[in-house]
C-alpha cells in the first residue's frame, strides 16, 4: 500500500459544481486551484475528482469519449497538470476516476467497432453475431449500426459494455478474459493508466470496478483481472493508490485495491447507517447499529487480511446528501463517527457545511434523482454563492434558493457550526494515534436495535473508545469506560463502575490507560 494512505483523509470534488474561474457557469481546474487552501485548510490531504474527460455527457463524465483529453469546460491536459502539481505543493494528492467498463457511444472505439468489416476494435465490446441475439446478463443497443450485432451496455444505454470476457463463455461470441480482445482492452486500460500517472496523477478511483468480467457470480476472474492490473500498477507507480467502486471489500481487497468503499448498493449495512427508513443515525432512536456491523465485521477482516483499507463515505454524487432529513446535531454526530472509524475517511464537497439535497430539480446530464445532491458549492453569500460570476440561470445545476442555505463563510468564523466540527474531529484524528486509519478496531457495544454504540481504537500507544449516541434519548450501555474525555458532543458522558451515560445526540472518544 501506498504510504500515504496511512493517514490520508480525502475530500470528493465534483468538478462541475466545486468553482468556477471563468464565468461560464461549470466549474473549472482553476477553479479548483483557487480552493485548495481551503480543502488543506480543513486538514484533508487527498482529493478524488469525478470524472474530467471529454464527453458528451450524457451520464456527468462516466461516459468517456477520450480518454487522453480532458473535457473543454474543464481546462486542458496542461491546466489538469498544474492542478497535480498545485496538490503536491501543498502536499495533497489527488485521484482522478477511472472509467474502465464502459464507455460513451461517441468514444472512437465503439465507432469503429460498429462497421460490418472486421477491424482491430471489432471485439474492443461485448458484441453478439446478431442482431435478433441480446448479450447474456446484460442490456444492450441495437439497430445503430452496419454491424449485425447488439452491443452489450453497462449502465445507461449510451454506455456500451468493453469487452473483458465472460467468465465461463456459453455462446460462440463470448470470450474468455484471456483471449486475445479482452487481453487488448485491458492493456488500452493500463496504457490510459500510465499516461495519467506519468503525468502526475496519485492513483484512481474505479467506477464500477466489480463489472468488468460478465457473468462472473463469485467475481472470480474479475478479481484474477485486477490482481494482474493492480501487480502491473504496484510494480511500476508503487506510490499509486487505487480505491475500487465495488462496495465489498470481501472481493476487491483480493483483487488487489488499497481500499473499497462501503456503498448505497450491495449489501445494506452501508444504507442502514444514514440512508434507510430507519437509519441508525438519526435522532428518532429507531434504527438497529448490527447490519452495519456484520458488513463491517467482514469488511475489516478482509481489508486487515490483505493489507488494505475500507472506506465509509459521508456521501457522493450518486446518494442522497447526508443532510438530507438532519440537523445539525445529527450532522455532527455522523461525522464523529465517520472521522473516528479506521480506513479511508471521505467527505463529499459540501457535507462539511451540511449541504442540502435541493428537491424538485430537473434532472441535469443524466443525474436524474442524483441531482439534488451535485449543486453548486456553496462559498459565500455573494451572487451565487460565491460559486460563479456568471447570471444564476447559466449555473449548470442551480442552487438551492433557501434564505438559510449554509455556506462556507458563514461557517468559518462560528465555532459551533458544522465545519468547524469536521475540522476539530480531523485535527482530533490526526493527534491520536490510536484513530488512525490503520490502527485497530472492535466493537464494544452493539446491540440489535439498541442505542449507543460503542467501539474501541488502539494502537501500541494509546485505547480510545468511541461511545455514540445518535437518539435524542439518554443511553446507557452496560460497559465500565473510564478515562479521559478528548472529546465531545452535546455535553460529557456520566461513568461508574459499571457502566456509562450518554446524553442525547451525543458522541464522545475517551482516552482510556
Ligand atoms: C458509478 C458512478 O458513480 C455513477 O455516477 C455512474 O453513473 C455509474 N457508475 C456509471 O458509470
Amino acid at each position: 500500500m501506498a504510504d500515504w494512505l496511512k493517514d490520508a483523509i480525502f475530500y470528493e470534488i465534483y468538478p462541475q459544481s466545486f468553482m468556477d474561474s471563468n464565468g461560464d457557469g461549470i466549474g473549472d481546474f482553476e477553479g479548483i486551484i483557487q480552493k485548495l487552501d481551503y480543502v488543506k485548510g480543513l486538514g484533508f490531504n487527498a482529493i478524488w475528482m469525478n470524472p474530467c474527460f471529454d464527453s458528451p455527457f450524457g451520464d456527468a463524465g462516466y461516459d468517456v469519449r477520450d480518454y487522453y483529453k480532458t473535457a473543454e469546460r474543464y481546462g486542458t491536459n496542461e491546466q489538469l497538470k498544474k492542478l497535480f502539481d498545485e496538490c503536491h505543493k501543498r502536499g495533497i494528492h489527488i485521484l482522478l476516476d477511472l472509467v474502465p467498463g464502459h464507455t460513451s457511444v461517441e468514444h472512437e472505439w465503439f465507432i469503429k467497432s460498429m462497421k460490418s468489416e472486421h477491424n482491430e476494435f471489432s471485439d474492443r465490446y461485448i458484441w453478439t453475431d446478431s442482431v435478433w441475439e441480446e448479450p447474456e446478463g446484460l442490456n444492450c443497443i441495437r439497430g445503430i449500426s452496419d454491424r449485425d450485432g447488439s452491443a452489450g451496455v453497462n449502465f445507461f444505454s449510451m454506455q456500451p459494455a468493453l469487452n473483458y470476457g465472460y467468465a465461463e463463455p456459453k455462446r460462440p461470441y463470448q470470450q474468455r478474459p484471456d483471449d486475445p480482445a479482452p487481453l487488448a482492452t485491458r492493456q488500452a486500460i493500463k496504457d490510459i493508466m500510465k499516461f495519467w500517472l506519468d503525468m502526475g496523477c496519485d492513483g484512481f478511483r474505479v467506477d464500477m470496478a466489480g463489472s468488468l468480467v460478465k457473468c462472473d457470480p463469485e467475481y472470480k476472474e474479475t478479481i484474477k483481472l485486477w490482481q494482474d492490473i493492480n501487480s502491473f500498477l504496484k510494480n511500476k507507480y508503487p506510490d499509486a493508490a487505487m480505491v475500487s467502486e465495488w462496495g465489498e471489500p470481501k472481493y476487491s481487497m483480493p483483487a488487489g485495491f488499497d481500499m473499497d468503499f462501503l456503498l448505497h448498493f450491495g449489501p445494506e449495512g452501508y444504507t442502514s447507517l444514514f440512508r434507510s427508513a430507519k437509519p441508525f443515525f438519526s435522532k428518532k432512536g429507531t434504527g438497529t447499529p448490527t447490519v452495519f456491523s456484520q458488513l463491517y465485521d467482514i469488511s475489516y477482516k478482509s481489508a486487515k487480511e490483505n493489507g488494505g483499507l475500507v472506506c465509509i463515505p459521508s456521501g457522493n454524487h450518486d446518494m442522497d446528501r447526508l443532510s438530507r432529513y438532519r440537523d445539525t446535531d445529527e450532522l455532527k454526530c455522523c461525522f464523529a463517527f465517520l472521522l473516528s472509524m479506521p480506513g479511508v475517511p471521505f467527505v463529499y464537497y459540501g457535507d462539511e457545511i451540511g449541504m442540502e439535497y435541493v428537491e424538485g430539480l430537473t434532472s441535469k446530464e443524466g443525474g436524474y434523482g442524483r441531482t439534488g445532491s451535485r449543486t453548486p458549492m456553496q462559498w459565500d453569500m455573494s451572487k451565487n454563492c460565491g460559486f460563479s460570476s456568471a447570471d444564476s440561470d447559466k449555473l449548470y445545476i442551480p442552487q438551492s434558493s433557501s434564505p438559510d442555505r449554509p455556506t462556507v463563510s458563514a461557517q468559518q468564523n462560528d465555532e459551533n457550526s458544522l465545519l468547524s466540527e469536521v475540522k476539530k474531529l480531523i485535527a482530533i484524528r490526526r493527534a491520536n494515534p490510536a484513530l488512525g486509519n490503520l490502527s485497530d478496531f472492535e466493537f464494544v457495544y452493539c446491540r440489535d436495535n439498541t442505542y449507543p454504540l460503542i467501539y474501541k481504537r488502539s494502537c501500541a500507544e494509546q485505547t480510545v473508545y468511541v461511545c455514540l449516541n445518535p437518539s435524542d434519548k439518554v443511553q446507557t450501555a452496560d460497559v465500565p469506560i473510564k478515562g479521559n474525555v478528548i472529546y465531545s458532543l452535546n455535553g460529557a458522558p456520566t461513568f461508574d463502575d459499571k457502566k456509562i451515560t450518554l446524553p442525547p445526540c451525543s458522541a464522545c472518544f475517551v482516552e482510556c490507560k
